[in-house]
This record gives C-alpha cells, structure tokens and sequence, in this order.
C-alpha cells in the first residue's frame, strides 16, 4: 500500500465533470494528511431525512488504496454516509445533504457533476447480492457496453472475473445466469461488474454479512486484495471483520456523530474516546 509518500497534490478530477472545468472554479485545499493522499474527504457532512439528521458535521479523509472501515451500532448513519460519497442518496426523496464531500478535491454535489459518471467511478457493493438475471458474462459485460468499451470485451470480462477471484470457478460456465451462482460467487459478482466499470472507489455495504464462514473469508481476502489497487470503504457491523480487514477504522454512534476515526489498531488497542472503548468493548451497541 501506498506509505511512501507525505505530501501529495491530487488534481480535481474533472472526468466527472460535463461543463469546462475550467469554469468550474475548482481548488484543492485539502492536503493529504498521514501518509497516503486523500481520495475522499467530507468536511462538515450533515444528512437529514425529512426532520430526522442521520449524519452530524461529520469531517474525515479517506486514503488512497487502504481499506477504511466504518463501524457503529445500527441506526448510527454508516449507510448514510456511504451513500453521500457515490450520491446514491439523491435517489432518496427525504434525503438532504449539506457540507462538502470532496472526491480528489471536487465537490460531488457540485452542479456540474455528472452522478452516473461519479458511480461509474465510485462503484458500489451492497448486502445482498443482486446481480442482473443475466448471465455471468453479461452481468461483468453489462457497463462496459453500455459505455461503448466493447473492444477486446472477452478479455475486460475475464480481467474482472479474476481480480474478483471468481473467473477460476465460472471460466465454463459464463453463459449461465448469474442468479445460479452460490451466495458468495454472487456477490464476487457483484464486485466483478463494479471492477469492469474502472472504478477508483469501491463502496461496500455490510458485503459479506448475507454470507456463511467460508463464502465471507473470501470477500475479506478479496477485500484486502482490492486495496492493491482500489479505494475500499466498507461497511460492517462486525467488529472483527473490521479488525481484520481494514488500515483505518471510522467509529460512528448514535445520532450519526463520527467519534473517533484512526488507524485500526489504535482504534481496537488504544482508543482515545471511553465511548468508542465501551462500544469496541461490547458494553452497549
Ligand atoms: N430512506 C430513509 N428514509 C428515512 N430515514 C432513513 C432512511 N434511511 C435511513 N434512515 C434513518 O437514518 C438513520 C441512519 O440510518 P442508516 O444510515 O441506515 O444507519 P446504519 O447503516 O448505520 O444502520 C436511521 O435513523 C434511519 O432510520
Ligand atoms: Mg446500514
């Protein structure tokens, strides 16, 4: 992973952007803290649905190529924020979101980006697997045609069939339905038709915890895999999958309030907050 370097310039992304970017009115002073640069950051997020607030004036900075993982009991707005960096909570009527939530120092809920390209490049995973009733092939092939990226498509579907380690399981099998596949195999599925769209984020909801034992170990190897080349946020609500998986950890409580945010172990073996002990500890959530 990436800890060679201290100071980073990250130019605002403006594939996600329609008009000139040059309008645009684009800074980034945002600089990376710690050791990887700042792919992420939201500064001051506040989400609403209706009257109730479900994330409050939560700042963080997510790094480059880890795996961040946001823990807190049920309710706490993990979900939520999850959903404010791809804008997935536009689709929400109720929803409401102030603050900023920069990606590589862009605004995301700037007027000029596009939301289809943004979750081109931030992919998302959800709970439950929820492939297309499309075959295996078509499932990974489904954006790359769509994005008229057809050229050499055997090869980009086999690409992300391995990099999400299923190609060596379904490689005689493409043209079944992907709703054949074991849990498991689905939702390495699932991550196959989010890597063949060249994300640079992938945002992960509770991924594994539809799964048994054996199909969850290996989302968390394919997880820790992922980081080599992709920005992980998981979601879990298992604090050992956290422990295990994950470089930094966002501890979130009731009320959707961030109350520690650190490197993993810090977070498990030394936490500042008594709140977060008691949490990590098992006396409440
Ligand atoms: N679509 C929605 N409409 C209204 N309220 C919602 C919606 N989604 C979540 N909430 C509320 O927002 C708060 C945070 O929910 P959520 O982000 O799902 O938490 P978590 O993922 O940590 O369980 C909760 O009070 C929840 O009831
Ligand atoms: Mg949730």
């Amino acid at each position: 992973m990436n800890d060679d370097t201290t100071t980073v310039d990250v130019e605002p992304d403006d594939r996600l952007i329609e008009t000139d970017p040059a309008e645009a009115g684009l800074s980034r002073d945002g600089a990376a803290s710690g050791t990887a640069p700042t792919v992420i950051e939201s500064r001051h997020l506040n989400v609403w649905y209706d009257d109730t607030q479900a994330i409050r004036d939560v700042s963080m900075e997510i790094p480059e190529r880890q795996v961040t993982a946001m823990i807190g009991p049920s309710g706490c707005g993990k979900s939520t924020f999850l959903r404010c960096i791809n804008r997935m909570n536009d689709l929400i009527d109720a929803a409401r979101v102030e603050g900023e939530l920069l990606f590589n120092g862009k605004d995301v809920y700037d007027d000029d980006v596009d939301p289809v390209a943004l979750r081109r490049r931030i992919g998302m995973v959800f709970q439950q697997p929820n492939p297309f009733p499309k075959s295996i092939y078509d499932n990974v092939a489904y954006g790359l045609r769509v994005q008229g990226r057809t050229d050499d498509l055997d090869e980009q579907v086999e690409r992300a069939l391995r990099r999400s380690a299923l190609w060596d399981e379904v490689k005689d099998q493409l043209d079944e339905s992907g709703l054949d596949l074991s849990g498991g195999q689905q939702q390495r599925l699932c991550i196959a038709r989010a890597i063949a769209a060249d994300p640079e984020v992938i945002l992960m909801d509770e991924p594994a915890s539809a799964l048994d034992p054996v199909a969850t170990s290996k989302i968390e190897d394919l997880i820790a895999d992922l980081a080599e080349e992709y920005t992980v946020v998981i979601v879990t609500h298992n604090m050992q999958q956290a422990a295990r998986i994950s470089d930094k950890t966002a501890v979130f409580l009731t009320g959707g309030e961030l109350v520690e945010f650190d490197d993993t172990n810090e977070i498990f073996e030394n936490p500042e907050s008594d709140r977060v002990e008691d949490y990590i500890t098992g006396k409440f959530g």
